[in-house]
């Protein structure tokens, strides 16, 4: 995960910023950099390794300036070198940037064409160098920054810097949160209030779409429509900054909504976008030379399990079989060199994932680890690790590490498909542009909260819980209802909405809500009839779909949830973000321990 932090300050900004990068280095550090604007004109510091590289070049080589933007970043593809590190520049315009700027090859043809000379092949440097063309055709540096935003798309938080502006920093917030500090006569903008923490404890929190002209009077906020808004300006405490909920209530409403950012670092970690190709660990196995690979894994883990036996067969023609850690491990399947096997788990210490592990290593090919904690047991117990890139997950309801943990997935399906001839690098690039998709995706899935959490309050009220899916959504519904069972305590099961006639439909009434997951792909139709059966027997349809579901089969639904409109690729990670805050927000409603639900653990070390 890579930091963002500004300050237009009274005094030297350099040792500040330097200080609050150390604050964020607990989301990466293979590289690091700082800008700042002395008597007019732009200087950087960058250094490759830890913040200490960059301390010492500073310390070395100082660099004035009472405003500045500093960037510490996470390695994704490519080597972390000084060239790649923020703060990037093109003229008199620098940029930090957080995130994934999908449109970002169309930018560069547009830019050399327009002459400029790009000299990386980062997404950043391309908003480094529209900027810079914008404000050589006459405009002015704020109308230059939101011009050059009215172009990307994609997820991401960044701030610009500016020669010759003294008193100008503008940020702006798509997908990955961003903190604006105030100050007496000084401004901040940080990743989170724990960089700014020292700075000061006046905080607000830009929203979605948020843009912020920064300078040392104060912030002017414009939203995604232009208009000028207020955004609350809190003071928070030093404790809140140190747990770090950010504006967030519970630590599983904050991982829930970090999901655009850290599905992006998994895509960037996995996903080389200039080549648009996978790049992996993974390439060490040869996927040619298996007949089956095996997932194995526990809980919301094992569900990620379930989407990418999809994924895999479809995508790589790859026979996959699916288990249970704990049935696995006792079942004694037997294995040969010809297979190989996949474990999944965030914590990297789960018991039985540990155990099935075991089992399997040295019986097959090769053994992987899917692990959030680098140095887990799990990972160290692998031939092959690939890291998800979520982050610290606290809450104990698993969110971000199991969309994170479905790219990863989704990436070695990739992979695995190219090395057995079954896509070609059209498809795979395709597939590629797909997952960069997904972080804005998200973010959008996530702007429908207030619905979804309307919604939840109905299903508080139930005592059961039915969820349906096809193909792909079928997982997601087995996961939307172990989210809700265990946050809100309310019984819920998953179905394949296929299945529904062959026994749970005796339990339909309208007293259990039906939640069908269901974007517009072949299936729809299928999962339509299944709806109209549960209807027909007085239930009551709360469909989750896109805007073409929602005309063809909303107008009988009891209620409707509309996410975009995806290709079904990319639909199981988008449609856990509707699940993920029905189950949040029913919990909310019900008043139980959302961050620990009753009974639970967050890393099951026992059998
Ligand atoms: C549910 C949840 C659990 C875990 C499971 C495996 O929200 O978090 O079902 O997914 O206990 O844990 P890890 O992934 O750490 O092996």
């Amino acid at each position: 995960m890579c930091g963002i932090v500004g300050i237009v300050g009274e005094r030297e900004v350099a040792p500040d910023i330097v200080a609050a990068l150390h604050r964020l280095e607990y989301r990466g550090y293979d590289s690091a950099g700082i800008a700042t604007v002395d008597s007019g004109a732009l200087r950087r510091r960058r250094a490759v390794g830890k913040l200490s590289q960059l301390a010492a070049l500073v310390t070395a080589e100082p660099i004035a300036g009472r405003i500045g933007i500093g960037h510490t970043r996470w390695a994704t593809h490519g080597a972390p070198t000084t060239a790649n590190a923020h703060p990037h520049q093109a003229g008199p315009v620098a940029v930090v940037h957080n995130g994934i700027i999908e449109n970002y090859r169309a930018l560069r043809e547009e830019l050399t064409a327009a002459g400029r000379n790009l000299e990386t092949d980062t997404d950043t440097e391309t908003i480094a160098q529209l900027c810079a063309l914008l404000m050589q055709r006459g405009l002015d540096p704020e109308d230059a920054a939101a011009a050059t935003l009215a172009r990307l798309e994609g997820a991401f938080a960044l701030c610009f810097l500016f020669e010759g502006e003294d008193d100008l920093i503008v940020a702006a917030r798509r997908g990955s949160p961003l903190a604006i500090g105030y100050g007496d006569g000084e401004m901040f903008v940080g990743s989170d209030a724990l960089a700014l923490a020292p700075l000061t404890n006046r905080v607000a929190y830009l929203e979605e779409g948020d843009r912020a002209v920064i300078r040392r009077s104060g912030a002017v906020i414009h939203n995604a429509a232009g208009e000028i808004v207020d955004r609350p300006i809190r003071t928070v405490s030093v404790e809140s900054v140190l747990i770090d909920k950010g504006e967030h209530r519970h630590f599983m409403a904050k991982e829930i909504h970090e999901q655009p950012t850290v599905i992006g670092h998994t895509v960037a970690a996995y996903v080389d976008a200039a080549r648009q190709r996978v790049v992996s660990p993974a390439e060490a196995l040869d996927f040619n030379s298996i007949d089956r690979l095996t997932l194995v894994a526990c809980g919301t883990a094992y569900y990620a399990c379930h989407v990418a036996k999809y994924w895999f067969e479809a995508i790589a023609r790859l026979p996959v079989e699916i288990d249970i850690a704990s049935e696995f491990r006792y079942r004694e399947p037997p294995l040969s060199e010809r297979d190989a096997a996949i474990f999944v788990s965030q914590s990297g210490e789960t018991a039985d994932t540990l155990a099935a592990l075991r089992y399997a290593a040295g019986k097959v090919k090769s053994v992987l680890a899917v692990v959030n904690v680098a140095e887990s047991s799990i990972a160290r117990a692998a031939d092959i690790v690939l890291p998800i890139r979520a982050g610290a997950e606290i809450g104990v309801a698993s969110t971000k590490a199991f969309t994170c943990q479905l790219v990863t997935l989704a990436t070695t399906a990739i992979l695995a498909g190219r090395q057995r001839g079954a896509i070609d690098a059209a498809e795979e690039a395709r597939l590629c542009d797909l997952l960069a998709e997904a972080p804005r995706r998200i973010a959008e899935a996530l702007t429908l909260e207030d619905g979804v959490a309307a919604l939840a309050q109905e299903i508080a009220r139930a005592r059961d819980v039915l969820y349906l899916g096809r193909g792909a959504m079928y997982p997601l519904a087995l996961e939307g209802a172990l989210k809700l069972k265990e946050l809100s305590y309310i019984h819920a099961e998953g179905y394949a909405s296929g299945e529904m006639k062959h026994g749970p439909i005796a339990l339909i009434d309208d007293a259990v809500p039906v939640v069908v997951l269901a974007p517009t792909d072949p299936v729809f139709e299928k999962t339509v009839s299944n709806m109209q059966e549960v209807m027909a027997r007085g239930g009551k349809v709360a469909l989750i779909t896109d805007a073409n579901g929602a005309a063809l089969a909303g107008a009988d639904a009891w209620r409707v949830v509309v996410l975009p409109r995806i290709d079904r690729f990319i639909a199981p990670i988008v449609y856990a973000a509707p699940a993920q805050l029905l189950a949040y927000h029913a919990a909310l409603a019900k008043g139980t321990d959302v961050d620990q639900p009753r009974n639970l653990a967050k890393s099951v070390t026992v059998e």
